[in-house]
């Protein structure tokens, strides 16, 4: 396998071959998701969610960020694998940004970093980028802003707001992004953006007019149960599957049938 790269991603939007990305926290799930042959993996601050249990993606740390992001880095050996800024590491200071990032390339060994945001953190993208570090955006519904939004629901269906969402996704391509997230926005304008911008555009509840997708691992395998939103396709039923297994498991172990006579020594 040859490795994927920034230029790689590039390369595909270009032929028109579209990109394929995936979450994941740690080492046992990210060789998985690598040997199937995912394009990008995602250290997403969704781990805050799906490995801790938090409400939101505000509390997770740049050292747990780092944990996640070094075990998956350990199981990578053809994708790509990016790594969110948590909350709080980037948005005061260009500097901080650049020194969180710093963190993050050499504790981690991870490939890249994203960022939520667009003009707002523009010269700490500037920063980080000056350094040699790509940096992948992310726009539109931006999990971070959540006490700012309020709610979970589709962002920038109204003019003004989708105006600003052009206008940044063409800022982050100036100054050196090399690919985009646009989360939870309605289609037509994912591809407006996706067409007026060189670089990869990734979508997530966004539409098929866009460059690649990504979901969030826990969820497409059906792990998660509860979270539901109409963007989300589940290729398996793991919760339940493992709701079964397990009872199986305590079941049998009551009725002393397992172990059985070959699983002893
Ligand atoms: O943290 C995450 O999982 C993400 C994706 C939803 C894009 O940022
Ligand atoms: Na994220």
């Amino acid at each position: 396998y040859k490795r994927i790269t920034t230029k790689s991603l590039f390369d595909m939007k270009a032929n028109g071959e579209k990109i394929s990305m995936l979450t994941a926290y740690d080492f046992t799930m990210a060789k998985i998701v690598d040997a199937a042959g995912i394009d990008v993996i995602l250290v997403g601050d969704s781990a805050s969610n799906v490995m801790a249990g938090h409400e939101t993606t505000l509390p997770i740390t740049l050292d747990q960020m780092i944990y996640h992001a070094s075990s998956v880095v350990r199981a990578c050996e053809r994708a790509l694998v990016v790594v969110d800024l948590p909350f709080g590491t980037y948005q005061s200071d260009p500097k901080e940004a650049l020194r969180s990032s710093i963190r993050i390339m050499k504790e981690s060994g991870g490939h890249a970093v994203k960022l939520e945001g667009g003009s707002e953190i523009k010269e700490s993208i500037k920063k980080i980028l000056n350094a040699g570090i790509p940096v992948m955006g992310h726009l539109g519904l931006t999990p971070q802003s959540i006490y700012k939004f309020g709610t979970y629901t589709v962002r920038a269906k109204e003019e003004a707001e989708a105006e600003k969402l052009v206008e940044d996704a063409k800022l982050l391509e100036r100054i050196g992004c090399f690919a985009l997230v646009l989360e939870k926005i309605p289609a037509k304008l994912a591809q407006t953006v996706a067409e007026s911008i060189s670089i990869p555009v990734i979508g997530i509840g966004a539409g098929n007019g866009v460059d690649g997708q990504v979901l969030v691992l826990h969820d497409m395998i059906g792990m998660t149960h509860e979270f539901s939103p109409r963007f989300l396709r589940r290729y398996m039923n793991l919760y339940e599957d493992m709701t079964k297994a397990i009872g199986q498991y305590v079941a049998d172990v009551k009725a002393v049938d397992f172990p059985n006579a070959n699983e002893q020594y």
